[in-house]
Formats: structure tokens, C-alpha cells, sequence
């Protein structure tokens, strides 16, 4: 039998928060406002899930599924230095992957099964998991159809993370955020809404226990604010965080 493992996320005020990190055989959702740190979490998580589970990691690989083009070698490997590891082996446990369209991004998470399949991987990042959808499937007359490929690749990821006892991290932009273009999308919401299994939508009944949603948002200066949104096994709470060279910290 599989044992669930939780990877730390750098900061120790937001895995306390999240009872010690994102937890394996579960899809987690990371959303908020621009440079507010999705991708530098997702980046830090990437390094500390092939460390060893004392230092919150969990001694596995790493698949990275970019749309954005936001993924940086060299920022890995500073933070693998905060961590004491080798930065080129820290890089080359990752296999990364740029997805330019979402029926790439389906192919690719279709493709990562066999890796996954050697049990060596132990975190699957999608960054960002909506915004292909969003230009593939302009206005609301396409609403319904992106919906259904969305739900899809979430239950593909829903599975694929509890076959493969994977964290999957997915980072997205807030719909609602009025400081971006993106206008608001009730698509977006109403479909994540069904995620965590409680609130189904639009016919998806994502039934899955461990689903984590984690709102990120700018505070005072270098702060930043993780406040934790309809998590099974987490009060809602906040923690706060800082991004440094090292990645996520406190
Ligand atoms: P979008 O993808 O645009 O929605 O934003 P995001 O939430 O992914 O933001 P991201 O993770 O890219 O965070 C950007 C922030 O991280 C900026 O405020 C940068 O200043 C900060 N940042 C990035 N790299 C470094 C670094 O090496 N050192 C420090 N101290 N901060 C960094
Ligand atoms: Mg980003």
C-alpha cells in the first residue's frame, strides 16, 4: 500500500499551516494576483521533493509542465544551493516540458505515465494549468467545451496523482483578480469550485479528500499572504512568506 507523503514548501509558518507541507495523492491548487509567488513556490517545491523526508522533502523526481515559459534553470539551482544539494543534479531531476497549447498540455501529463510508473517521481507541477485554456477557448460560446477538456485533465491528474502517490501542484491566476487582464471567468471558478469533490459543477464531481486550495495574495513590503481555502483537513487559515534567492522562506 502507498503511504501519503507531505513536501514542505520552504516556509515553515505555511507548511505549519498546511500541517506540514502539500500532501502526495492529491491535486492542490495555488492561485493569486501576478508576482505573488506561485511560480517561485513552484519552483522551491521542485528542489525540496528530491530531498530527504527529514528536510521536508521526499526523495523523489520531479515532472514540470510550463505553459508560461516562466521556468528558470538558474533559479533552481540557487535554491538547491540553500539546501545544500548539487545544482546540476537538482536540474536534472526535473523533467521539464513546455506545453504551447492545451492539447499539448494533455498529451504531456498522457506521457508522463511511464516515468511515473518507475515510482521515482514524486511531484507533478502544472504552471499554470488555466491559461492555455483561456486562449485556446475564447469567450463564452466555448465555455461549455473547455469545461469538459479541463475536467478531463484534472481527472487525469486527480488519478495519475493517487496511482503515482504524486503532490500535484497546480498554480493559476486568480479569475476574480481585478489587477489582471483576464476578465472574470465564472468558467474557471464554477469548475475548480468541483475540485475538492464538495461543491460539484458543471457535472464534474472531482471527489477527492485531500484537495488543498491555497490563495495567494501580496502584504506589507516583501510579504506575502497564503491563506488556506476549503482544505478537508486544514482549518481555513492564513501564513505568511517571503520569496528570496533561496526560494520560499519565512
Ligand atoms: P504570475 O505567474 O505572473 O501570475 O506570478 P507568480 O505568482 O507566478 O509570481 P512569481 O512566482 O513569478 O513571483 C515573482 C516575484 O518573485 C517577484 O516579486 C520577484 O521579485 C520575486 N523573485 C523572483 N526571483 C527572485 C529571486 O531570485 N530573489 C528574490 N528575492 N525574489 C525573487
Ligand atoms: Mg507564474
Amino acid at each position: 500500500r502507498k503511504r501519503c507523503i507531505r513536501i514542505s514548501t520552504g516556509s515553515k509558518q505555511l507548511d505549519a499551516a498546511l500541517n506540514g507541507g502539500f500532501q502526495t495523492m492529491s491535486l492542490n491548487e495555488v492561485y493569486g494576483e501576478f508576482r505573488c509567488g506561485k511560480t517561485q513556490l513552484a519552483h522551491t517545491m521542485a528542489v525540496i521533493a528530491q530531498l530527504p523526508k527529514e528536510m521536508g522533502g521526499a526523495e523523489g523526481k520531479v515532472a514540470y509542465i510550463d505553459t508560461e515559459g516562466t521556468f528558470r534553470p538558474e533559479r533552481i539551482m540557487e535554491i538547491a544551493e540553500r539546501f545544500g544539494v548539487d545544482p546540476d543534479q537538482a536540474c536534472e531531476n526535473i523533467a521539464y516540458a513546455r506545453a504551447q497549447n492545451t492539447e499539448m498540455q494533455a498529451e504531456l501529463l498522457d506521457g508522463l505515465a511511464a516515468s511515473f510508473a518507475t515510482n521515482e517521481y514524486r511531484l507533478l507541477i502544472i504552471d499554470s494549468v488555466m491559461s492555455l485554456y483561456r486562449t485556446d477557448y475564447v469567450g463564452r460560446g466555448e465555455l461549455s467545451e473547455r469545461q469538459q477538456v479541463l475536467g478531463q485533465f484534472l481527472r487525469r491528474a486527480t488519478q495519475m496523482a493517487e496511482e503515482f502517490n504524486l503532490v500535484v501542484l497546480m498554480a493559476h491566476t486568480s479569475p476574480n483578480d481585478s489587477t489582471n487582464q483576464v476578465m472574470s471567468d465564472p468558467g474557471a471558478s464554477a469548475l475548480f469550485a468541483g475540485v475538492d469533490g464538495r461543491k460539484p459543477a458543471g457535472g464534474h464531481i472531482l471527489a477527492h479528500a485531500s484537495t488543498t486550495r491555497l490563495l495567494l495574495r501580496k502584504g506589507r513590503g516583501e510579504e506575502r499572504v497564503a491563506k488556506i481555502v476549503d482544505s478537508p483537513d486544514c482549518p481555513e487559515r492564513e501564513a505568511t512568506y517571503i520569496i528570496t534567492t533561496g526560494g520560499i522562506n519565512d
